[in-house]
């Protein structure tokens, strides 16, 4: 069943609260927050103590992007902060195998996410480390910001990962990420992803409940 996780990196980040209210009323399933370091992405967002201000007010569980040079220092810190799930990228400088086990210790589900210019070849010898209830994160943009055009060809991607999975007898799920929309959703749908990010198009949307729908299964 596909899941929506709405991005609030784009949204008016001094009023986080009114966003997640509006966002959870909506009928989004997840948050979805990226953080980002300044290093392993040209960019910076939000870290630790934003975290810890969300949750308080947040009805939504929290999954928490880490778009940084060293996950492995902050899965932990990030678990306490209250993220409900996190992913990280396969092309950090951490040790996967380590920073998979920290997440799962969290008792958290953990996500490898992917860069479009990454291939899937580098991802399938660490699938055996992750869980069922785990997920993929393949970027539909390069990460970094908000608001950027869905990269076409990571289609074929999703649809290798998906047929990869099934003939693994792997219960995965395949997150997208960047440029996310109803048209595009569809696409990304129909080649086997199941978890749906999407920021600009909802948190800008005139009736975000409509663009939150437009998302799922018609
Ligand atoms: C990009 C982030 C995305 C971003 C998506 O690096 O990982 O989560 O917020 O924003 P949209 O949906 O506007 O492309
Ligand atoms: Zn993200």
């Amino acid at each position: 069943m596909t899941k929506v996780f709405a991005s609030i990196l784009n949204a008016d980040l001094a009023h986080l609260a009114d966003v997640s209210t509006v966002v959870a009323d909506a009928g989004a399933d997840y948050l979805h927050y990226d953080v980002m370091d300044g290093c392993f992405v040209d960019n910076l967002s939000f870290g630790l103590p934003v975290l810890q201000s969300l949750k308080r007010c947040a009805s939504l569980p929290i999954d928490v992007h880490l778009m940084i040079k060293e996950p492995l220092r902050f899965v932990k810190r990030f678990a306490e902060a209250g993220a409900d799930m996190i992913s990280f990228h396969i092309e950090s400088d951490s040790d996967i195998s380590k920073t998979i086990s920290v997440i799962h210790a969290c008792g958290l589900p953990c996500g490898l996410a992917v860069s479009p210019d990454t291939p899937l070849e580098q991802l399938y010898p660490i699938l055996p480390l992750l869980n069922d209830n785990d997920y993929i994160l393949l970027m539909t943009v390069y990460p970094g910001w908000g608001s950027q055009k869905f990269m076409e060809e990571v289609l074929q991607k999703i649809r290798a990962l998906s047929a990869h999975l099934k003939a693994e007898h792997r219960n995965l799920h395949i997150q997208v990420d960047g440029g996310i929309q109803a048209e595009t959703a569809a696409r990304c749908r129909e080649a086997g992803a199941d978890y749906m990010v999407s920021g600009t198009y909802i948190v800008n949307a005139e009736n975000p409940q409509a663009a939150v729908a437009s998302l799922r299964e018609r």
